[in-house]
C-alpha cells in the first residue's frame, strides 16, 4: 500500500478529535439525523435529493439495478445546463456573481448567472450551427479560463458528451483520448498562463490531429494572443464563431440515463479508462454532496474549489456541484506561487473566500514554504476546509486547521474518485467530530465497507479493502467502450461489490481511514498515473529494454515516480544525467509533465520471480530507502543487492 504508513502507525496513536463549534452545527445544512433518514428508506432518500433538481418530466423509477449496471430516476428527462443556469436566472437571483476569474496575469473577470447563461447559450448555438448535436463527444482541451466551463455547459446543454482533457496532458495523450472517444470536435485556446509565461496549446492539437480522427473542426479560444498556426476549413477562432450568436438558446431535455460526460483515468494498463457518467444521477449526488459537505449558503458563500476542470474534482465541485447549488465560485488559473508563494492567500483575501477546497499535495507545499505567506493575508473569512484526492497526513491536517483555518473552520476529508462521480466519504461539517487524517465516515444515502481478502466485513481496528456495496445515484455507468473491462476492474475482485482499488482501516470507533492504493496505481499530488503507463512510455524509448515503475512515498507529492530501467545493447544512448534527462522529457512527451518519473535507475536486472513477474515491491523498498523485503521468491536472489548497491540518485527537482 501506498506512501501513507504514518496513517497506519497514527491509528494507534490519535486521540484528537475535533467537534464542530455549536455556533456552526446550529447553522449548517446537515444534521445528525439525516443518517437515520436515509438509512430508514435509501431509495426514498435519493428520490427526495433529486427531487431538488429541475426536472422536466419527472422519473418512473427511482433505481434500475441489473448488476454492475445501474439506472438512476428512470424515465426522467433532464438538461444539466438549465439545472446549472436557468434556474438561478428564473428564479430571480440573474445578478448573483457565478464566476470570479481570476488569471494567472493578475486579469480578472467577474460572471453573473445572467451572463453566463448568455455565453453557455452563445456557445450552444455556435456548436449547432457546427453541426454538433447529442450524438457527438466533444473533446475539450483548455486552460482554467471562463470558456472551459461554459464550452462544457453548451455540450451538456445540446447533449454532446464532453471528454475534457486535462491541459497538462501531451498531444499523445490527447490524441488516444480523441480516438477513443471517437471525438468530432476540439475545443481549445491558443494557450494559457502558468508559471509567469504564456504556454501554448493548439500546436498541441495539431500534432496530435496528425494521427486519424473524425475531427472536423477545432474552436480555439484566444486566451494569451499568441502566433497560432492556422489550418484553414478546419480551425474556428471561438470570437468569430461564438460572439455572434443569438444570446437565447431554447435548451432540449435529455434521459436522465443519457451520458453527460466521459473523463478518463489511470488504470491498471497502459491504456486509460473513459469513465463516463450519465445526467440524473450524477446531478443529483453532485449537489446533494455539495450542499452538505460544503454546507453551501448561495447567498453568502464565496466558494473556492482550486482543482482543474481537467480532473474530476472540477467536474463535480467546480462545475456541476456549485452552479446547481447556485453559488458564487472563485476560479484561478494559474499556478500556487505565481508571481509569489501567497498567491492564493491573496485571492482569499481579495474575495473573501468563505470555503476553501484544495489537496493535501497543496496544503503541504504550503507547509514548506512557511507560514509567512499564509500569515500575511487575511483568512478569517474562511469558515469550512476542505481536503481530496489522496490521503492527508494528520501533520498537514493540523497545520491546515491551524494556519490556514485559524482553529475556527472544520475540515471535511472527501474520499471519492473519477468512477464514483461524487464524495462518498467524509465528514458532515455541523455534525461529525472529525479525526486529523481520517475521512470518517459514508455520508448518508452511501454504503461503503472495509472487508477482507473474501469480502467479509472486518471489525473495528482492522484493515483490509474499501468496497461498495450499494450503487449510488453517481456512480460511473462503465467504461466508454469496453464493457467487459468495467466488470472485470471494478466487480470482479468480490463478485456483485464495487472494489474501489484502495486499502482502509477501521479505527477502534469504526472512523475509516484511507491507506492508499492497493493496485498498480500511483497517486502523484492527488493524481491518478498507473505504472504500466509510465514502463510502456520508458520502452517506447529507443535504448530502453525493459522498465518497472513504482511510486515511492513523498514528502511533497504524496508519492513520486521511481523508474528502473534495463538498456538496450547496441543502441547508441546518451549516458548517466543526460540519459536519464532524455528519457524524463521522453515520457512528459508520451503522457504530459505529471508523469516524469522523480528518479530514475539504470539497472542490469529487475527483480523477478522464477514466473517473470517483476516484484515490484521490492523495488520500492529500494525506493523508499528501506531494507529490502523477503527476496526469497526471486529467480535470482543477488538481484536485489546489485540494485542497492547500485542505488545512484538522480533525482530532478523540475
Ligand atoms: O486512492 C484514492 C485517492 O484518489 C483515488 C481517486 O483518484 P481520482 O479518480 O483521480 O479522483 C481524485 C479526486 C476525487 C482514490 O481511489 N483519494 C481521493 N480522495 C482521497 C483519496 N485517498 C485518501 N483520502 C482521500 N480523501
Amino acid at each position: 500500500m501506498s506512501g501513507n504508513s504514518e496513517s497506519l502507525e497514527n491509528l494507534s496513536t490519535e486521540n484528537r478529535s475535533f467537534p464542530p463549534s455549536s455556533a456552526f452545527a446550529t447553522q449548517a445544512n446537515a444534521s445528525a439525523d439525516l443518517y437515520a433518514h436515509a438509512d430508514k428508506d435509501r431509495l426514498a432518500f435519493w428520490d427526495e435529493q433529486a427531487s431538488a433538481l429541475n426536472w422536466h418530466k419527472k422519473w418512473d423509477k427511482t433505481l434500475q439495478w441489473d448488476s454492475p449496471f445501474a439506472q438512476w430516476f428512470v424515465g426522467g428527462q433532464i438538461n444539466a445546463s438549465v439545472n446549472a443556469v436557468d434556474r438561478h436566472v428564473a428564479e430571480g437571483n440573474g445578478d448573483r456573481i457565478a464566476f470570479h476569474f481570476e488569471g494567472e496575469p493578475g486579469d480578472t473577470r467577474t460572471i453573473s448567472y445572467a451572463q453566463l447563461l448568455a455565453d453557455v447559450s452563445k456557445a450552444a448555438n455556435a456548436l449547432t450551427e457546427i453541426g454538433i448535436n447529442s450524438e457527438d463527444r466533444v473533446a475539450i482541451y483548455m486552460p482554467l479560463i471562463p470558456e472551459a466551463i461554459v464550452a462544457m455547459l453548451a455540450c451538456a446543454r445540446i447533449g454532446a458528451i464532453h471528454s475534457v482533457v486535462f491541459g497538462g496532458f501531451s498531444a499523445d495523450a490527447l490524441l488516444s483520448r480523441i480516438q477513443d472517444a471517437d471525438a468530432t470536435l476540439v475545443i481549445t485556446a491558443d494557450g494559457g498562463f502558468r508559471k509567469g509565461a504564456a504556454f501554448a496549446l493548439k500546436p498541441l492539437v495539431d500534432e496530435a490531429l496528425k494521427g486519424e480522427t473524425n475531427v472536423a473542426n477545432v474552436l480555439v479560444v484566444k486566451r494569451t494572443g499568441q502566433e497560432t498556426a492556422w489550418n484553414e476549413g478546419r480551425d474556428i477562432w471561438w470570437h468569430d464563431l461564438v460572439n455572434r450568436q443569438n444570446p437565447t438558446h431554447t435548451p432540449e431535455f435529455f434521459d436522465s440515463e443519457h451520458p453527460l460526460f466521459i473523463l478518463y483515468t489511470s488504470g491498471t494498463t497502459a491504456k486509460p479508462k473513459g469513465i463516463f457518467h450519465t445526467i440524473g444521477g450524477y446531478l443529483t449526488q453532485a449537489a446533494y454532496t455539495h450542499k452538505v459537505v460544503f454546507d453551501i449558503k448561495a447567498e453568502t458563500d464565496i466558494y473556492w474549489c482550486t482543482a482543474d476542470v481537467g480532473w474530476i474534482t472540477g467536474h463535480t465541485y467546480m462545475v456541476y456541484g456549485p452552479l446547481i447549488n447556485g453559488c458564487t465560485q472563485v476560479i484561478y488559473e494559474g499556478t500556487p506561487d505565481t508571481p509569489h508563494k501567497g498567491r492564493v492567500f491573496e485571492v482569499i483575501e481579495k474575495y473573501g473566500v468563505t470555503i476553501l477546497y484544495t489537496a493535501p499535495t497543496l496544503i503541504r507545499t504550503w507547509m514548506k514554504w512557511g507560514d509567512e505567506f499564509p500569515n500575511k493575508f487575511n483568512l478569517t473569512t474562511l469558515r469550512l476546509l476542505g481536503s481530496v484526492g489522496e490521503p492527508i497526513n494528520p501533520e498537514a491536517w493540523m497545520w491546515y486547521r491551524e494556519v490556514i483555518g485559524g482553529n475556527n473552520c472544520p475540515i471535511v476529508d472527501t474520499w471519492w474518485q473519477t468512477e464514483t462521480g461524487a464524495i462518498m466519504i467524509s465528514p458532515l461539517p455541523g455534525v461529525t467530530a472529525t479525526k486529523p487524517g481520517s475521512a470518517m465516515r459514508p455520508l448518508p444515502g452511501i454504503s461503503a465497507k472495509v472487508v477482507d481478502d473474501r469480502g467479509v466485513e472486518v471489525g473495528n481496528g482492522h484493515g483490509g479493502f474499501l468496497i461498495l456495496d450499494q450503487p449510488w445515484p453517481s456512480m460511473l455507468r462503465g467504461i466508454w467502450g469496453e464493457t467487459e473491462r468495467y466488470k472485470e476492474t471494478y466487480w470482479s475482485r468480490f463478485p456483485g461489490i464495487y472494489f474501489a482499488g484502495d486499502g482502509a482501516k477501521l479505527d477502534d470507533d469504526g472512523a475509516i481511514w484511507l491507506m492508499g492504493r492497493v493496485d498498480d496505481v500511483m497517486n502523484i499530488s492527488g493524481h491518478r498515473i498507473s505504472t504500466t503507463e509510465v514502463e510502456s512510455a520508458l520502452v517506447s524509448y529507443e535504448a530502453i529494454a525493459e522498465a518497472a515503475v513504482v511510486g515511492a512515498a513523498d514528502e511533497l507529492t504524496g508519492q513520486a515516480i521511481v523508474a528502473f530501467v534495463i538498456l538496450r545493447g547496441g543502441t547508441a544512448h546518451a549516458d548517466g544525467d543526460a540519459l536519464v534527462k532524455e528519457l524524463r522529457n521522453h515520457v512528459a512527451k508520451e503522457i504530459g509533465a505529471i508523469a516524469k518519473p522523480r528518479q530514475i535507475m539504470v539497472v542490469n536486472e529487475l527483480p523477478k520471480t522464477r514466473s517473470g513477474k517483476i516484484m515490484r515491491r521490492l523495488l520500492k523498498d529500494v525506493a523508499e530507502n528501506r531494507a529490502v523485503g523477503d527476496a526469497t521468491t526471486l529467480a535470482d536472489p543477488n538481484v536485489m543487492k546489485l540494485i542497492s548497491e547500485g542505488l545512484k540518485s538522480s533525482k530532478d527537482e523540475d
